[in-house]
């Protein structure tokens, strides 16, 4: 029951997330479901829940959508259609309604801190990097200038090397810190180049 429900989840995110072109394509949502599933196990939280909401957790974002409410609610209206409980929605819900890093809020279930350190998981190491540059280029930002600001290399200094050190779980954490030696590596030699 609850593998079905997960794999008509899983379609009705890369439905949606297709057309991403800003580092929040399905990929994004398929890595994150399977990080936090691993950190649910080690850490035993729902894995259930964990998983859905990893699938789920940029649905309604601000950035993504023109209209967040109403896609929150698609959503609410696609999880009733599918049979999940009462219960299980809301636990997906708070799972995912703090994880953004820009507003700054610490989740308040262990299921929702165990998706926002998959999420972060995703933003730093070789694949952030890629999501970094991908984000970058699609707002037009330049890679790096002598000026710096509004530079994809600065949103490292702004935010991806901030990551490992905000992690909640153990297993973010140990993984945290070879993802941020990769980037340590990479702006070393990046600057070198330059
Ligand atoms: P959250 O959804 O947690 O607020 P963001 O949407 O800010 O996080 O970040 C999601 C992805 O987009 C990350 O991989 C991040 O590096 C990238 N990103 C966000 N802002 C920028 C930016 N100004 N320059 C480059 N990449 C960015
Ligand atoms: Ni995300």
């Amino acid at each position: 029951m609850q593998q079905k429900q997960l794999e008509q989840i899983d379609k009705y995110v890369r439905k949606i997330f297709t057309h991403d072109e800003t580092g929040h394509d399905y990929y994004h949502m398929k890595r994150v479901a399977n990080m936090a599933k691993e950190i649910a196990i080690s850490e035993n939280a729902n894995v259930f829940i964990c998983e859905a909401a990893g699938l789920l957790h940029d649905i309604g974002d601000h950035k993504l959508f023109s209209d967040p409410v109403k896609e929150k609610k698609k959503m609410i209206t696609y999880l009733q259609s599918i049979n999940l409980s009462t219960e299980h929605i809301t636990a997906v819900n708070i799972a995912i309604e703090n994880i953004s890093f820009s507003r700054g809020k610490v989740p308040r279930s262990l299921e929702g801190k165990i998706v926002q350190d998959a999420d972060r998981l995703d933003a730093i190491g070789a694949i952030g990097i890629a999501r970094a540059f991908a984000y970058g280029g699609s707002k037009g930002n330049l890679i790096f200038a002598d000026t710096r600001k509004g530079t994809t290399i600065e949103h490292f200094y702004d935010k991806l090397l901030k990551l490992k050190d905000l992690m909640h779980t153990r297993l973010a954490k140990e993984m945290a810190l070879k993802r941020h030696a990769i980037m340590e590596n990479y702006l070393t030699e990046f600057f070198k180049e330059w």
